[in-house]
């Protein structure tokens, strides 16, 4: 089994929050927005560096700090991009943020996947709503190295048509003979002409089979808890298995305690754990 990746290109100085400027802003629904950031230093832009899994913690002048996965790939050198969904007070910030405004980033932070230890694997990836956010990220990179790996899989699910994200990839996606991308909505629209089903189920009937695959998730707890069960019938093993978890965070770098499950911080231990590393820690998923 291989670990998780270390974050060997942790921010240099992580409790310093680094300027930055909106780039671009991508609707991608009614709640959520991508920013495209770049940082005003072009020197800390260029040696800016990450992986897939690694989060940023994005401040707004006035409204307060929040926990975001990076969702653009390490590939990407011109911006690094973060999806919002828009919740509460910091979110809600960011929503009003146009092109040219001021954020500050303290960024890359946490573990990533482990990826390279995955060479020779398939992969299968599951995402529902804006958990495919550090999923794009890890696709993404997937597809930059794509000889390194098996069979690719993406099952993509949200409640409706309108709740999907990423429509400009979906459709390059759907077209790479590559790639399995399963989108999904939850129940059969006239306008939709995709599949229809929840994700746990159109997973089991459709996904990979467990042989030399490791399988990726992140969504809403109650879909992780349904693909868990899914995965297991389909004969998955927890060191087969990983996932990225989600708690509110303060320091970020593994010193106030806020962030903890059981014994482990998601800000340092995380966000991205196996299934195999959480066994016997408090149900969290
Ligand atoms: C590791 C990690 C990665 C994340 N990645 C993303 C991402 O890529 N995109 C994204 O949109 N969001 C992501 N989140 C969640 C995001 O951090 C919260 O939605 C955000 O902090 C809410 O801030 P707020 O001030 O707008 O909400 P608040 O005004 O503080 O709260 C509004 C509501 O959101 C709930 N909430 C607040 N923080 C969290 C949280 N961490 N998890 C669950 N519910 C929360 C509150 O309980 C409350 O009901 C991530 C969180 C973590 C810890
Ligand atoms: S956020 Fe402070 S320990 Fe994790």
């Amino acid at each position: 089994m291989s670990t998780i990746a270390s974050a060997g290109i942790q921010a240099a100085q992580p409790l310093l929050p680094e300027p930055a400027t909106v780039a671009a802003v991508i609707r991608e629904t009614e709640t959520i927005r991508s920013y495209r950031l770049v940082f005003d230093d072009p020197g800390v832009m260029a040696a800016f560096s990450f992986l897939p899994g690694q989060i940023g913690l994005v401040s707004v002048m006035g409204a307060g700090e929040s926990t975001f996965a990076i969702s653009s790939p390490p590939s990407e050198k011109e911006y690094f991009q973060f999806s919002v969904m828009k919740t509460g007070v910091v979110t809600g910030a960011i929503h009003e943020l146009g092109e040219g405004d001021k954020v500050a980033v303290r960024a890359p932070m946490g573990c990533a996947f482990p990826s390279d230890g995955w060479k020779g694997k398939n992969v299968m990836i599951v995402a529902g709503g804006i958990g495919m956010a550090p999923l794009r990220s890890l696709l993404l990179h997937l597809l930059d190295h794509r000889e390194d790996y098996g069979k690719l899989q993406l099952i993509y699910g949200a409640r409706t048509p309108a709740d999907l994200c990423y429509a400009g990839d979906r459709q390059q996606w759907e077209e790479r003979g590559d790639l399995d991308a399963v989108t999904t909505i939850d129940v059969e629209l006239p306008e939709w002409t995709g599949r229809a089903g929840l994700v746990p189920a159109v997973m089991e009937e459709s996904g990979l089979r467990p042989e030399n695959t490791v399988a990726v998730i992140c969504g809403p707890p109650v879909m992780i808890k349904f693909v868990l069960a899914s995965l297991d019938r389909m004969g998955y093993r927890e060191g087969q298995i990983y996932t990225t978890l989600e708690r509110r965070m303060k320091c970020g770098i593994g010193l106030c305690g806020r962030c903890n499950v059981g014994p482990k911080y998601v800000c340092t231990d995380g966000p991205v754990f196996s299934l195999e590393s959480l066994r016997g820690l408090p149900d969290e998923l």
